[in-house]
């Protein structure tokens, strides 16, 4: 039983040579962040949110969202800078809990990365659709609904999913080049948002502020208020905590992480109050529940111009949340795989590319599938509650850490500890219970699948388990008892 606690601290020199390539500078790791954050939350689950659960409150609901996420995000700085490894919360619980909790949350994100890619994948199906039909090369429906929506494939969704594919396993300084250039295009579209909505806002659409309260029950039980909100729109933060599956591909990773970590979610947080804050002020709240909210808005107060431009930001939007979350993915499975986990197949690393191309291309198709064949529309929830599982975790670790290995060397520490890693603790614990009880069932149902995997496969095969086998081994032979 003893053996399912077994730990392993590591630090970035354990992983000096681990074939992936050295290439991301502190601009690439915030611009990687920056990537993965904006996105559907903001352009769509922020009109979602504003409409059935806070009202132009949504704006409170960020801020709280945001004030969890910085406590994670501090402790993520403090682990990434210190734990070393690509496998991110993952390697981080190795070290603080054990094996069994690490595999635990390394499956967590293999659903949180996962899910999320084909999810965004179908966001993005429908604005790229748009799109195409705008310049007269609409598909048929049939290629643009999954079989259970009356369709054959979701091919926009599908066919995105591939592109990255090839695009990350070519290398990765390409696929940060090509982020990089995508990030541009979205943050300009906010900014051109910005500079007309400022000039629009109608302060009487800011009243009532919070209409659902802070926290309450809505149409059929379902929970609405502030809380909810934030419950909500926490899913517009995700992302920071992949810079941290980046640490073997950093140049400097004590150093830069944390600043990668740390600036993309601060810049992150302070265009989504401002965001949310002129949405809420240019349209009444109620007119915000549709599939594009930001464009919505202003095509309702003129401007179709510039709504046209929206749907194009959105789209490189939404391409970057997927590339650096499907980044995110392999680079776990890569780690899991690497300690014995998962299957040694996926620890290989392609010498010409530098990238673990098996991983890449079994988590393409997979999610090809799952893109082009299963609607995924409301499982950001459940994207959600893996990820604040694992920021749970990540705030524990750092107090567990402090106290078990006092002496680890932190180039960064998370301020006031251990008050601001409990803080996350306490905050993102809030956040998981705002969320439906359809969500927890199904984090169960999926905890519950990996615990049959860890006790079959996993707790035998683990590198860990491999070392202690030959100790006692050697053991055995040294004392000259035939084994
Ligand atoms: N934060 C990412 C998004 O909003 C997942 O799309």
């Amino acid at each position: 039983m003893r053996q399912i606690f077994r730990k392993k601290v590591t630090t970035h020199e354990d992983f000096a040579a681990s074939g992936l390539k050295r290439c991301l500078s502190a601009v690439d790791l915030t611009l990687l962040g920056i990537g993965a954050i904006i996105g559907t939350g903001i352009f769509v689950l922020t009109g979602i949110a504003a409409a059935t659960q806070s009202g132009p409150a949504v704006v409170l609901s960020f801020i709280v969202a945001g004030t969890a996420c910085a406590f994670a995000a501090l402790s993520y700085a403090e682990l990434a800078a210190s734990v070393g490894g690509c496998g991110s919360a993952y390697g981080y619980s190795y070290a603080a809990f054990g094996e069994l909790f690490a595999w635990a949350i390394g499956w967590t994100l293999l659903l949180e990365y996962g899910v999320a890619v084909a999810a965004v994948a179908n966001g993005w199906s429908g604005y790229f659709h748009d799109a195409l039909k705008a310049i007269g090369l609409g598909l048929p429906p049939l290629l643009t609904h999954a079989p259970s929506q009356g369709g054959i494939i979701n091919l926009p969704a599908a066919g995105v999913v591939l592109v990255l594919m090839i695009l990350l396993a070519t290398g990765v300084k390409e696929s940060a080049r090509f982020n990089a250039a995508m990030v541009l295009v979205k943050l300009l579209t906010i900014a051109v948002f910005t500079a007309i909505a400022v000039f629009n806002v109608d302060p009487a659409n800011w009243s009532p502020f919070i209409p659902y309260g802070w926290f309450g029950e809505g149409p059929q039980g379902k929970p609405v208020g502030v809380l909810a909100g934030a419950a909500l729109v926490f899913f517009a933060y995700i992302g920071f905590d992949a810079v941290s599956t980046a640490a073997e591909e950093a140049r400097d990773p004590r150093r830069d992480l944390p600043v990668g970590i740390i600036a993309s979610l601060a810049i992150c947080t302070v265009i989504y109050v401002m965001v949310s804050g002129l949405l809420t002020g240019i349209v009444s709240y109620h007119e915000l529940n549709v599939p594009s909210p930001v464009a919505h808005a202003l095509h309702l107060i003129g401007f179709n111009w510039a709504s046209g431009l929206v749907a194009g930001g959105v789209i490189a939007g939404l391409t970057t949340v997927m590339l650096v979350l499907y980044y995110g993915l392999t680079r776990i499975i890569f780690a899991m795989s690497r300690d014995g986990l998962l299957p040694p197949f996926f620890a290989a690393i392609n010498p010409r590319t530098q990238t673990p191309v098996r991983v890449i291309v079994l988590c393409g198709v997979l999610m090809t599938v799952i893109a082009g064949f299963i609607p995924l529309g409301d499982l950001a929830e459940l994207v959600n509650i893996g990820t604040l599982a694992a920021f749970v975790m990540v705030c524990l670790g750092v107090v567990v850490l402090r106290v078990f290995h006092p002496d680890m060397q932190r180039p960064f520490r998370t301020p006031f500890s251990p008050l601001f890693p409990i803080l996350g603790v306490i905050s993102c614990s809030l956040l998981m219970a705002a969320l439906p009880m359809i969500t927890w069932l199904r984090f169960v149902i999926w905890l519950a699948i990996g615990a049959a995997i860890y006790f079959g496969y996993s707790h035998r095969h683990s590198r860990l388990a491999m070392e202690e086998q030959e100790s006692r081994n050697s053991s055995i032979e040294s004392s000259g008892i035939a084994p």
